[in-house]
């Protein structure tokens, strides 16, 4: 062990959905601190073009390292797909994206060896699921398919209700009718929509959700570097965002599964640069409607 194992574990995403990550970091690291960057001022990123997501990946990690911090995780399936190539090579420590974690998980769990993937358009158009899956085994069948509309029914709250049924239903029909077993949730948000996405899958198939498997490869990681912390004192976690949107508390403590007590705007990456001091509009809001 030395003496940067206290440093903070460094997470970024394009807006609020990597918190699905970060909840799944502080279950199995309670003792360990975390730095989150969301780039809400940018996203989403699963619409853009491969340039400009490498180009806002690369501003994120940069951030991430003016922290301080020990290792970072690319806590964005777009990102993780398009960029982590560049970003490990631009980086001094470790780097982990969500993608292998999930692509090895799905590849483990498939007993008839055809998996389904979704993501957003970036993810699933970046063949990256598949190029990761055949990697592993080149006998698999794999059959992707986009489904942007999740993004805002999760964050809209919208998971198990009859429009999100609907929506799944739509999304999801063909990959249902492709007999795989096992279907990779391959973009930040889309476990909260589990419930919904295995009523239209049906009970046999297995969803892979990458953070859980993300979060032990950190931990791992950490181990075998000697980074893990040993503080009484961690568990925090300190948000900042490009952007401060409305209700962004409301949704982050849905993907966090608690409260947020952190939050703070910064002006780079993605943030104004004319911005004056860095401010926490829904605290405000969140006093005035007393919560
Ligand atoms: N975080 C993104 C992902 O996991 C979803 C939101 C976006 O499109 O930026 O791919």
């Amino acid at each position: 062990m030395d003496g940067n194992s206290d440093r903070p574990i460094g997470v970024f995403d394009s807006g609020v959905g990597g918190l699905t990550v970060v909840r799944e970091l502080m279950a199995l690291l309670p003792g360990e601190d975390i730095v989150y960057f969301g780039d809400t001022a940018r996203v989403p990123y699963g619409t853009k073009s491969a340039e400009t997501v490498v180009k806002f990946a690369r501003e994120d990690l940069d951030f991430l390292r003016s922290r301080d911090v020990k290792l970072i995780v690319v806590a964005c399936n777009t990102a993780s797909s398009i960029a982590l190539p560049h970003l490990a090579d631009d980086s001094d420590i470790p780097v982990i994206g969500v993608l292998l974690p999930g692509a090895r998980s799905a590849a483990a769990t498939t007993h008839n060896n055809r998996i389904a993937v979704i993501g957003t358009t970036a993810t699933i158009n970046s063949g990256a699921y598949e190029n990761a899956l055949h990697d592993i085994y080149d006998g698999l069948e794999i059959m992707s398919h986009p489904c942007p509309l999740f993004v805002s029914l999760a964050e809209e709250g919208w998971v198990d209700d009859d429009v999100a049924f609907m929506i799944a239903r739509r999304y999801l029909e063909p990959l249902a009718g492709f007999g795989a077993d096992t279907l990779v949730l391959g973009c930040t948000h889309y476990p909260l929509l589990k419930s919904v996405i295995s009523r239209v899958m049906g009970d046999g198939v297995v969803l892979v959700d990458s953070a859980t498997e993300t979060a032990a490869e950190v931990r791992e990681t950490l181990a075998s570097s000697g980074l893990l912390s040993e503080s009484d004192s961690g568990g925090n976690i300190y948000v900042y965002l490009s952007d401060i949107p409305y209700r962004f508390r409301e949704v982050g403590e849905r993907f966090l599964g608690r409260p947020i007590e952190n939050v703070e705007q910064v002006k780079g990456p993605g943030g104004k640069e004319s911005e004056g001091e860095c401010r926490d509009m829904t605290a405000g809001r969140a006093a005035s409607s007393g919560r």
